[in-house]
């Protein structure tokens, strides 16, 4: 959709575009575009940012009240090219900045991409509901036909019990702990690929830290694991403490799983600064190849052999973090593991 308060603009965009078959809306106003863009399906909008009554900036942030940028990209048309005029425009929540008088070439080919981008979006988004039902429903399923292999596994225990079969009655106990392991499965999945809704709450990050230490610390030393935690003070910040200790104990227990089966230590180290908080977990594990490194936040990819692991705690972790606005790495060498989370206590960025 092409938007501009100049008839004559309007009119030679629209004769660019039918050139190359794309069909175009149009709208002379702001209010005209904020109600076609409600009523209709739009892929992209070409903005003019100098318009009476309502400016495209204006109509740029309404656009972003109802539409992520790529539900819906929004290219910004301004004479106004200084590196401030741009900054103000993109942080309206344009996509993109093209200034007066552009070229044609460059026109299609912003318009293109952005259009590409938003369709790959629209499919990522698709694919990931359908996993995410999917899982929803075998584990639905799954519960439900493992509660009936229990009921009948016990019939048969009492069964082995009552005659003193004893090979039936270990049997069962196959039965019952492969059961277990299961549901123990299919509910972890789950909840590691399920959307994440946080409940952010003010407090220290630094007690629900130490409450993880404390749960995993004993473990660890009976592993020949040392845990150190440093941390000097108090971190008030809005988090969700549920995810954060599931984040961390997922951190760790990585930690944890490189060591093993040697000794070794894990320190975490909590540093705060005015506007960022540092959380370090390293580990005197295996260290992680530098060729794994690009692979590892994905989901389902591990390199471990148990049954028990999925690889998707560091997906997981990404996933809360950012949710929470920040940000995580690792760096890794043969000698260990450092893993880096920042986040930023006053909505700045990187
Ligand atoms: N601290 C670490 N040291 C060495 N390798 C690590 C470390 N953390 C992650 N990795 C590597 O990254 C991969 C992915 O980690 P991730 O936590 O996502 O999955 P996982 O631990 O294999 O399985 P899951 O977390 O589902 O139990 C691991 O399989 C391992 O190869
Ligand atoms: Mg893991």
């Amino acid at each position: 959709m092409v938007v501009d308060d100049d008839p004559v603009n309007i009119q030679v965009l629209v004769n660019h575009f039918s050139l190359r078959n794309w069909q175009t809306m149009t709208a002379l106003s702001g209010k005209e575009a904020m109600t076609i863009i409600r009523e209709d399906k739009v892929d992209l909008v070409l903005l003019d940012v100098m318009m009476p009554d309502m400016s495209g900036l204006q109509v740029c942030q309404e656009i972003r009240e109802l539409y992520t940028h790529s539900e819906l990209p929004v290219i910004l048309l301004t004479a106004k090219n200084t590196r401030r005029d741009i900054v103000i425009g993109l942080q309206a929540g344009a996509n993109d900045y093209l200034t007066k008088p552009f070229s044609k070439d460059e026109l299609f080919a912003r318009v293109h991409a952005h259009i590409e981008v938003a369709k790959a979006a629209a499919e990522l988004c698709m694919v990931k509901e359908a996993v995410q039902t999917g899982t929803s429903f075998l584990r639905h399923a799954i519960k439900n036909d493992v509660g009936m292999i229990q009921l009948f596994n016990e019939k048969i225990r009492e069964y082995a019990q009552a005659h003193g079969i004893e090979s039936l009655i270990r049997d069962t106990d196959i039965i019952m702990k492969k059961n277990a392991h299961l549901l123990g499965m299919i509910s972890r999945i789950h909840d590691l690929t399920a959307d994440i809704q946080l409940y952010l709450t003010q407090g220290d990050l630094v007690q629900t830290i130490r409450q993880v230490v404390n749960t995993v610390r004993t473990q660890c030393e009976k592993e020949n694991i040392r845990i150190n935690f440093h941390c000097k003070s108090f971190v008030f910040m809005a988090y969700d403490p549920v995810h954060m200790e599931e984040v961390l104990y997922n951190l760790v227990q990585n930690a944890k799983e490189a060591i093993e089966p040697s000794k070794g230590e894990i320190t975490i180290d909590v540093t705060a600064e005015k506007e960022r908080v540092y959380l370090k977990i390293m580990d005197t594990g295996s260290g992680i190849p530098q060729e794994h490194l690009p692979f590892i936040f994905e989901p389902y990819y591990s390199t471990k052999r148990r049954e028990s692991n999925f690889g998707l705690g560091l997906s997981y972790c990404k996933r809360v973090i950012e949710k929470h606005g920040g940000c995580i790495s690792v760096e890794s060498t043969a000698r260990g593991t450092k893993v880096i989370v920042t986040f930023f206590r006053t909505g700045e960025r990187g």
